[in-house]
């Protein structure tokens, strides 16, 4: 079975007391996290190796961060690169999350940049597609999401394909409280997937993890996730709640 994971996005978010108070809080639930499961805490850069340290010896759970540069080194002020992620042991790389792309400019040719960069550094990328409100109205979703799929993606071979994992994010749906519903992120993961297959074949895209993320809660993973082609959920605002991300934990296939 392809991994399920519980993806917790923190945004830009937590003080060092509060991202303790979180990390300690998570590892004290005791959750047990199956080999087929997978919990990732995406934090800020500054409590990476703070969460590092904390999670290295708790089964299943991984440290993303939640950006890097698409260069390795060099005189870019203010950034971090895949290098530095991969010397402090950093499992994953969120990649063009749509508040990268809408508030950063970050395009699809960049991202697939940053995408070859992870994967020469050894850290695994979360690839992030969804639609915008308007393209959802005009009923043009598949192909927006398509497009970013093949642009972000399609240069890549079928090994570096096998156990890759993308996060759907309906850009409507983010921190808005307006979930789409298990039909829809069904729908559309499913379209993802067919996409995939019919570049790199079915037996590829079916060890991909496809993860739904907006307004992911404790009262609704558990409807999402148990559609067949949602492996988990990228959690916004209900991961910095302990009982909440505990819960959607649980809610895994
Ligand atoms: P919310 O769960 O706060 O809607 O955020 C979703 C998200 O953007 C996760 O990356």
């Amino acid at each position: 079975m392809r991994k399920q994971i519980a993806a917790a996005n923190w945004k830009m978010n937590c003080t060092l007391q509060q991202a303790k108070e979180l990390i300690d809080g998570l590892i004290n639930e005791n959750i047990r996290i199956s080999p087929d499961q997978e919990v990732i805490l995406a934090v800020p850069f500054p409590y990476l190796m703070l969460a590092k340290e904390k999670l290295k010896n708790i089964n299943g759970f991984k440290v993303a961060a939640q950006n890097c540069y698409s260069q390795t080194s060099g005189a870019f002020t203010g950034e971090v690169s895949a290098v530095m992620l991969q010397s402090i042991g950093v499992d994953y790389v969120i990649i063009g999350h749509s508040e990268r792309r809408e508030i950063f400019g970050e395009q699809n040719k960049m991202l697939s940049e940053k995408v070859n960069i992870c994967f020469g550094h050894g850290i695994k990328p979360i690839y992030c597609c969804g639609e915008p409100l308007q393209i959802r109205e005009n009923e043009t979703q598949n192909e927006f999401v398509s497009a970013q799929i093949k642009e972000g993606l399609f240069h890549l071979n079928s090994s570096q394909l096998e156990n890759f994992v993308i996060a759907y994010e309906p850009i409507w749906a983010i921190g808005t409280g307006k979930t789409a519903t298990a039909d829809q992120a069904q729908e559309m993961q499913a379209h993802i997937r067919n996409v995939l297959a019919e570049k790199y074949g079915n037996e590829v895209a079916e060890t991909i993890s496809i993860l739904y993320g907006g307004s992911v809660k404790a009262g609704n993973a558990k409807g999402i996730f148990g559609k067949p082609d949602v492996d988990g959920g990228l959690v916004g605002g209900a991961s910095l709640n302990l009982a909440e991300f505990s819960a959607i934990i649980k809610s895994l296939k």
